[in-house]
């Protein structure tokens, strides 16, 4: 018998994408096993959303290098979207990884890894599948048995200038909405409480089946599945943020209350240059309109500081937005040069020096450590509902999180994950709270 182990990089998407391979490789008779060392077969899932990401890759390779040299039957395989991007360069750089898979071939994967021992020489497999609406690989062997990942649509159409994403996913392509219906249902059959909805731009969905439905009317369907606990979904572009999902936020109480709405820059200005579709004020109004609900929705966002051509005046409307909305989390990011993207252009002539770039971020940063942890100052005392994932980095504690998206830590009780607590919060810190079942 083989066995195979995956390593992922990247975002949620990939983190599913690699779920739905194990699925497909378990299905095949291969075994999953705990390390690199231990496996007949590697797959080793991209990012190259920053240069950092790709570097990341290169050196991973040249680490299984050495298990390629101990073991010559062993098969190293590169997916996602640095396979996607790169193609043939890869092989180039790397002559002994056997196979890259662009991220629309998945489910050609087995037979993939037949061909390579077959004929003994590296495969390249990146075509786009022309095919509106993705492969469906529906053996997918998952993370843990109570939260399930369930992608919607993949790709983008949007080409912000700054981002690969539409050159590695491709166009937007979506599932019929009966389709994921269905393993909604299934999932919930098999005992699981939460959804995460996935999608690089979930809430432009636009379902291909006779239904029609926008992302609003599948949003309130799948929270309706009976059963369901908890319904999450990211990420969303404020272009796309229509009032009809708010109302089907407020109005269901399965779906949980936080959104994530990557705003990346708050000047106009650079939001133009980025071609991100939206205004300062037009991302103000959705903010408005959410913090306008019955239902206290915890907001998150991306940001990325040093986007070419951005000033210190346009670095300061930055702060000012974020001092403003109050995130209860932000992912902030230095501006890297992408490959294929309309902004490298802009870099040649107007980059952001990097210790500006860096000085930048730590001032953002610094601000969003203050706000979050007032925000979690004013929990202390409250009661959270708390779905328990599992044991604390520290190996003693557990962990889980509320419907808000935030982490409470809690002293061992007789707890198992995917369970419901009440915890009363006694405790915070920046990034997460302390608390006691009650
Ligand atoms: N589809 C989502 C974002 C997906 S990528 C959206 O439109 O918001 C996740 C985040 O990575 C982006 O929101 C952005 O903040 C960051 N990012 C993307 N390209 C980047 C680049 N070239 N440099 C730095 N950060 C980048
Ligand atoms: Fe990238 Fe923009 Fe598409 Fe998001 S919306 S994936 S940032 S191109
Ligand atoms: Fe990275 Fe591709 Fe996801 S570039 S963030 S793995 S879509």
């Amino acid at each position: 018998m083989k066995t195979f182990y995956i390593e992922t990089h990247g975002c949620q998407m990939n983190v599913h994408d690699s779920e739905k391979v194990a699925g497909l490789l378990a299905g095949r008779g291969l075994i999953p096993v705990a390390s690199p060392e231990a496996a007949d077969v590697l797959l080793l899932n991209t990012c190259s959303i920053r240069e950092k990401a790709e570097q990341k890759v290169y050196s991973r390779l040249g680490e299984f290098r050495a298990l390629k040299k101990r073991k010559p039957s062993f098969v190293l395989a590169v997916l996602g979207c640095v396979a996607q991007q790169e193609a043939m360069d890869l092989i180039e750089k790397a002559p002994f990884v056997d196979l890259v898979v662009g991220t629309h071939r998945y489910h050609e994967i087995p037979h993939l890894l037949e061909q390579v021992r077959v004929h003994g020489r590296p495969i390249v497999r990146i075509e786009r599948m022309e095919d509106p609406e993705p492969v469906e690989i529906d053996t997918v062997l998952r993370e843990n048995n109570f939260r399930a990942n369930v992608t919607i649509m993949e790709g983008c159409n949007k080409f912000c200038t700054f981002c690969v994403v539409p050159h590695t996913r491709g166009p937007e392509r979506c599932r019929p909405s009966w389709q994921i219906l269905e393993e909604v249902r299934r999932l919930v059959d098999a005992g699981y409480v939460e959804v995460l909805l996935l999608g690089q731009n979930i809430d432009s969905y636009q379902d291909p089946s006779s239904r029609k439905w926008k992302f609003a009317e599948l949003l309130k369907a799948i929270g309706e599945v009976p059963g369901i606990r908890r319904v999450r979904f990211t990420t969303n572009h404020p272009k796309d943020f229509t009032p009809d999902i708010l109302a089907v936020l407020e109005r269901t109480p399965t779906i949980c209350n936080w959104v994530h709405l990557p705003v990346q820059s708050g000047s106009s200005r650079v939001l133009r240059r980025m071609k991100r579709l939206y205004n300062l004020d037009e991302y103000l109004d959705i903010i408005n309109s959410i913090k306008t609900l019955e239902k206290k929705i915890a907001l998150s966002t991306d940001i990325i500081v040093g986007f070419p051509g951005e000033t210190d005046e346009d670095f300061e409307e930055t702060l000012s937005l974020v001092d403003r909305v109050q995130y209860e989390s932000i992912f902030s990011f230095k501006y890297s040069p992408r490959p294929n993207t309309p902004a490298l252009k802009l870099e040649a002539r107007e980059g952001v020096p990097e210790t500006a770039k860096q000085w930048r971020l730590n001032r953002l940063q610094s601000m969003q450590r203050r706000i979050q942890e007032h925000q979690n100052r004013q929990l202390v005392g409250t009661v959270q509902e708390v779905l328990v994932e599992g044991r604390a980095r520290d190996g003693e504690k557990w962990f889980g999180r509320t419907p808000s998206n935030k982490i409470v830590n809690f002293d061992p009780d007789h707890v198992v994950p995917g369970q419901f607590l009440d915890i009363l919060i006694v405790g915070f810190g920046p990034n997460s709270l302390q608390g006691q079942p009650v």
